[in-house]
């Protein structure tokens, strides 16, 4: 055998590890396919050959149907700030159970809820829930465009806001994933992230017909890419120039701080979008922002935009939001974000140790790899020169030893994490690129030297 075939059965035998160690996950999935397609239940758990089914989340441990355990670095995809099984929030959801989990009428706490989000976030007035983040970015876009009376939408290449239809535009290197009409093209703008010039101009050319601009707190699933230069100050100034509203996407990026990505980087939107942390591990969400825009819901109004949903607000969901914003004290944000910077710091050891030249990216408790020998700083730049063979040998050996990331690579950091999680995650990463060094070499040797 040569040694390029040799170093390509290497990466099979990745894979071969992975299948020994998860029978039982790959017969569940292989039943499921009977009645899902392809065992497949979102698209971003899935991998290849088939995604790890887990029986139990505690702290920030996962344990698999197989008995393996694994260190949790996707927290669900980043909403499990507390990992999972925390103890208030247990408390609060199992007081909140028998007195019923879902009624058609408003419950008391849920204005504690609104009070709660409204004081951390200086820039929203008024608050109203929905039950995802998807919800949150739907019903802050409707509220711009009841406000301005206009529909166009400029968003960023690669900005990911939801399914919702007109936010699926431009995620990632596709411009409409299949199922999404045409139509959306119509009302819905894209340019590149962190490109300041090509904003200004899209802005300026459509003023009359944009309502507004939405952007994330920071890029998340594109890379966890942070704002660079004032980005987002700068889009404030041209939007309220120009009479365009302001919504930050903060589903992801609230976790960063106790008033999210805008507290960071001193901007005051219009409109707020959020997810994830803000529920305690029950499905929500939530959308808010100024007095006067938030008015357009108001039911007094003559002709209010539209929002409803049936388990919007659920006391249950309710229970859960409150207990987690608790636990998320200043004090806990800064542990976890200064673990972040220690990850990001050990990582970098490792890439320079074994001279491999992939880029990192991130912001305080969210930390990604990227497998390219470019800078990266636009979409583009993360998804058209990353090596994604290298990124899902990675992602694979990673399960191996332990460490539970997303296929996409990133590291999202809980608050029951101490500095001992953040070595056995450096550690993993040097063994893993270690002895995948040689068929990086074979397959992406721009990454190497
Ligand atoms: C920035 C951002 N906005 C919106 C969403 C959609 O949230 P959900 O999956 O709860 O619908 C996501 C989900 O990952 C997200 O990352």
């Amino acid at each position: 055998m040569s040694e390029a075939e040799r170093i390509i059965e290497y990466g099979k035998k990745i894979e071969e590890v992975y299948r020994l160690r998860t029978p039982r996950s790959k017969k569940i999935i292989k039943n499921g396919e009977n009645y899902v397609p392809d065992g497949d239940m979102r698209i971003s758990v899935w991998f290849e050959p088939y995604p790890t089914v887990m029986s139990k989340g505690d702290g920030c441990r996962l344990y698999d149907v197989d008995g393996n355990d694994y260190l949790d670095f996707s927290n669900n995809w980043t909403s499990m700030i507390l990992g999972n099984n925390h103890p208030k929030v247990v408390e609060a959801i199992t007081r909140q159970a028998p007195l019923g989990s879902a009624m058609a009428a408003p419950s008391e706490s849920v204005y504690d809820w609104a009070k709660i989000l409204c004081e951390r976030i200086s820039s929203v007035d008024k608050i109203r829930f929905c039950t995802s983040g998807t919800e949150g970015v739907m019903f802050a876009v409707r509220a711009a465009r009841a406000y301005t009376g206009k529909d166009k939408i400029l968003k960023m290449e690669g900005n990911y806001h939801g399914s919702y239809d007109i936010m699926e535009m431009q995620v990632g290197w596709r411009r409409l994933p299949r199922g999404i009409p045409k139509s959306v093209e119509k009302d819905v703008l894209v340019t590149p992230f962190n490109d300041e010039e090509a904003a200004e101009r899209v802005i300026k050319e459509n003023k009359d017909e944009m309502a507004a601009v939405i952007v994330e707190g920071i890029m998340g699933a594109a890379g966890m890419i942070p704002p660079e230069n004032d980005y987002l100050k700068f889009l404030r100034q041209v939007t309220s120039e120009n009479g365009v509203l302001l919504i930050i996407d903060e589903v992801i990026s609230f976790r960063l701080s106790t008033g999210g990505a805008q507290q960071i980087f001193g901007v005051e939107p219009d409109l707020t979008a959020l997810g994830k942390t803000i529920g305690g591990g029950l499905p929500v969400g939530a959308f808010g922002g100024r007095d006067d825009v938030m008015a357009v819901y108001s039911p007094k109004q003559k002709h209010p935009a539209h929002h409803a949903g049936t388990f919007v607000a659920t006391p249950i969901s309710v229970a859960a939001g409150i207990a987690c914003l608790k636990e998320m004290t200043p004090g806990a944000i800064k542990k976890i974000n200064a673990l972040g910077v220690l990850l990001k710091k050990g990582l970098r050891g490792v890439l320079d140790g074994l001279k491999i030249k992939a880029q990192l990216k991130g912001y305080g408790s969210l930390q990604q790899i990227h497998f390219t020998h470019e800078p990266v700083f636009t979409a583009s730049t993360a998804f058209l020169t990353q090596d994604r063979d290298v990124l899902r040998l990675f992602h694979l050996a990673m399960m191996n030893k332990g460490v539970f990331i997303p296929n996409r690579g990133f590291f999202a950091i809980s608050t029951p994490m101490t500095e001992a999680e953040i070595h056995k995650a450096v550690n993993a990463t040097f063994e893993v690129l270690s002895e995948l060094k040689p068929l990086i070499r074979e397959i992406a040797p721009q990454l190497v030297g």
